[in-house]
């Protein structure tokens, strides 16, 4: 498993909750899993990790570079070990894709050269995989070198499969990195690397890999389309019968509300009282009125423009002036929506609360605090933030779209767990809200029956590991011919 980030170690989003969970279910199933990261320089080293006392070698077109390798292991049941790969020069910087003048200038080196070291890793480990599953851009180069400096020798039957999280990120780059690559030129064809007189990494993975997956069926539909394939839609239909949507599962060690140690006080579906005081404890940590009775909307995600939470920024001083509701925003991205929600806080304080940053533990409690939650995406190929808040009891308020519309079951249909609104435009979301504050303030039991159902969801990663592997047969039979 090849990856940018990985939770809890190394986290910007959901990318990370995936690559931490779903091989600790492969693992249980029986699969030999190992996964290799970069080490971000935000990353911790622990007392107990080991470094591998050899060199690991990477060929570039700069010459051999030296990196090493730090060693650990995820263990809960079955164990999965974990590389990170340590190269200063590039991976020393705290954030993981871009600085506060946007993205780093040299991530095309810094990512090709990922590529290499992770697969130069196996030889260094004398393990060489079956498969190797990589996700997103910044692996877009691992199936390529699979299909060509890796296709001979002890990687003959080596398949690939690239999991695509996010469509829009593309990794677009000058040609010139190519040289640096050591790839072949004919690499940079219309049907494989290049776009529009660019490298496209994305498309150059859709091309190469033996299967691709994407988070959720109904996101694998809607990017073969012209409106949501960003121009990559026509390489996807191309690749169609290799495309398979797999459902985003979510961690249940690290998001259970029984045993969170991040909460004041843990609840389950049997004893919700424990919720009530998570939520007043967040009413009061955020200055608003400490009231049971008002329902607590909450909002935790990046901001930008994908998660349509301008949509909810241009409603909020109506859902001030309504007095019907509260709000907690915890997210960070555009400047513009950080101010836009720093200043509804400060407009309304005793109705909106706002943290700007990021952190793990606030998260947590704003899931676990809140009455509702809302995700108002544009599209959104799995999202996580909705099934954590429905195992937490928070009823989500979302856009129907990808993976929400994959998770989350309107109000009115059997099994219903939550509100989804069709049309991006701030009044359709805040109609939902509407309609969520009314059912709350005159059907609590239809309130509860929404949380019980979104609490009892199978949201395991158990099944959709066991999708995983059934792509992994068809790779490695498509890589060998079979
Ligand atoms: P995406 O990966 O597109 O951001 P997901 O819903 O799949 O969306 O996953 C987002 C993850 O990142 C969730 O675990 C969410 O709780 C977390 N997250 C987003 N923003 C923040 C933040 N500001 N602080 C803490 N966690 C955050
Ligand atoms: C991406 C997507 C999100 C998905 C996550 C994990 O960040 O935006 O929808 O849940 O990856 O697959």
């Amino acid at each position: 498993m090849v990856a940018p980030e990985v939770a809890p170690f190394v986290k910007e989003g959901g990318l990370a909750d995936v690559v931490g969970a779903l091989p600790k279910a492969l693992a249980a199933a029986g699969h030999d899993v190992r996964i290799v990261c970069p080490r971000h320089g935000s990353l911790t080293i622990e007392e107990n990790w080991a470094r591998r006392p050899e060199i690991l070698y990477v060929p570039t077109g700069d010459g051999t570079q030296f990196a090493s390798l730090w060693e650990t292991e995820i263990n809960h049941g079955a164990k999965v070990p974990l590389y990170f790969i340590e190269y200063g020069e590039y991976f020393s910087r705290g954030e993981i894709y871009h600085g506060p003048w946007g993205a780093h200038g040299d991530n095309d080196r810094r990512f090709a050269f990922f590529a290499r070291a992770a697969l130069e890793t196996c030889h260094l480990l004398d393990w060489i995989p079956d498969v190797v599953h990589c996700h997103d851009w910044t692996t877009g180069l691992v199936p390529i070198y699979l299909n060509t400096l890796y296709n001979s020798g002890p990687w003959q039957g080596t398949s690939s499969v690239y999991t695509i999280h996010n469509l829009e990120h593309q990794g677009n780059f000058s040609p010139e990195v190519l040289n640096y690559t050591q790839l072949p030129s004919w690499v940079y064809q219309e049907a494989g690397l290049e776009s529009l007189g660019r490298m496209n990494w994305m498309k150059g993975a859709i091309y190469h890999a033996n299967k691709i997956t994407t988070v959720s069926p109904t996101y694998s539909f809607e990017i073969r389309s012209p409106s949501g394939g960003f121009g990559l839609d026509h390489a996807l239909r191309f690749k169609g019968a290799d495309l398979v949507g797999i459902l985003n599962g979510i961690d249940l060690d690290a998001w259970n509300p029984a045993t969170d140690p991040q909460l004041p006080e843990n609840y389950s579906v049997e004893n919700l009282a424990g919720k009530d005081r998570v939520k007043a404890d967040l009413q009061r940590e955020f200055g608003l009125e400490v009231n049971p009775h008002i329902p607590l909307f909450g909002v935790v995600s990046r901001l930008f423009h994908q998660k349509g939470l301008d949509l909810l920024a241009s409603v909020v001083e109506r859902i001030a002036d309504s007095g019907r509701m509260q709000l907690v925003v915890l997210g960070s991205g555009e400047q513009w929506q950080e101010d836009s929600f720093s200043q509804a806080a400060w407009r309304h304080p005793n109705c909106v609360g706002t943290y700007i940053g990021f952190s793990e533990a606030l998260a947590h409690r704003i899931i676990a605090g809140s009455d509702f939650f809302i995700m108002p995406s544009r599209f959104e190929p799995c999202g996580l933030g909705q099934q954590y808040a429905m195992r937490y009891g928070t009823i989500p308020v979302v856009r129907r779209t990808g993976g929400l519309a994959d998770t989350v079951i309107p109000v009115g249909q059997e099994n219903s767990n939550g509100f989804l609104f069709d049309d991006p435009h701030p009044h359709d979301l805040l109609g939902r809200i509407f309609e969520a504050i009314t059912l709350w303030e005159h059907a609590p039991d239809e309130v509860h029956r929404l949380r019980i159902n979104g609490m009892t969801r199978d949201a395991s990663w158990d099944r959709s590991a066991a999708e995983y592997s059934q792509v992994y047969e068809w790779a490695v039979a498509a890589r060998r011919g079979g």
